[in-house]
């Protein structure tokens, strides 16, 4: 197993990418073109960058990507980087120009792990939550959400409110995404 994680962080390395998840993002979108379909994407928690270089090499040139994240990050051509908090009155305010004209929020973000599942669990279903949010405040009828999410007790619950907000629901679970790990993404196609 440790030898396949090996294998997709090499190939990140040599296919100069600055995380693994960037296979993530580009099997999901493979398979469902999210990134070529869209004019304005939004990118929540994208620090190292992994996602961001692939939305950067996909998506069409007059695409506006703008991603969000509380570290720094390196720039990535062709992509509108704020360092800032999602849950800050900041965020708040930039996305009021925003209203209904999104194609794609995509989400890699997962809370700082505190060690207590609980928490960790919580912290992680408000994300997901804030997301949904701002998905129905945000997107455009034809809109996409992609959002990580974790394989626990709160993913039914989670998946119910997708599908509250959209016409097609899918679980994604990419092949570099490791098999030990919880972790989900979840995808919702088409508002209702
Ligand atoms: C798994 S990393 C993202 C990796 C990225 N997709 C890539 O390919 O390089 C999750 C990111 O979410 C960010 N994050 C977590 N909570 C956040 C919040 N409240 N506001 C902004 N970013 C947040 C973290 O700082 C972290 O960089």
């Amino acid at each position: 197993m440790k030898k396949a994680l090996d294998a997709w962080a090499k190939r990140a390395k040599s296919e100069g990418y600055r995380s693994r998840a960037s296979y993530k993002l580009l099997e999901i979108d493979k398979k469902y073109q999210l990134i070529s379909k869209s004019q304005i994407i939004f990118e929540l928690g994208s620090a190292p960058g992994g996602w961001s270089q692939v939305i950067s090499k996909n998506k069409k040139n007059d695409c506006k990507c703008i991603s969000i994240d509380i570290l720094d990050m390196e720039e990535i051509e062709g992509i509108d980087f704020h360092k800032l908090d999602l849950y800050s009155d900041e965020f708040k305010k930039r996305i009021e120009n925003y209203s209904n004209s999104v194609d794609l929020i995509l989400s890699d973000m997962s809370v700082n792990l505190s060690g207590i599942k609980v928490v960790d669990e919580e912290g992680n279903k408000d994300l997901n939550l804030f997301c949904l949010g701002i998905s129905k405040q945000m997107l455009k009828p034809d809109g996409a959400l992609l959002i990580k999410s974790f394989n626990n007790s709160n993913l039914l619950y989670l998946k119910k409110e997708f599908e509250k907000l959209f016409t097609n629901v899918y679980i994604e679970k990419p092949l570099a995404s490791k098999t030990s790990s919880a972790e989900v993404y979840l995808l919702g196609l088409i508002l209702k």
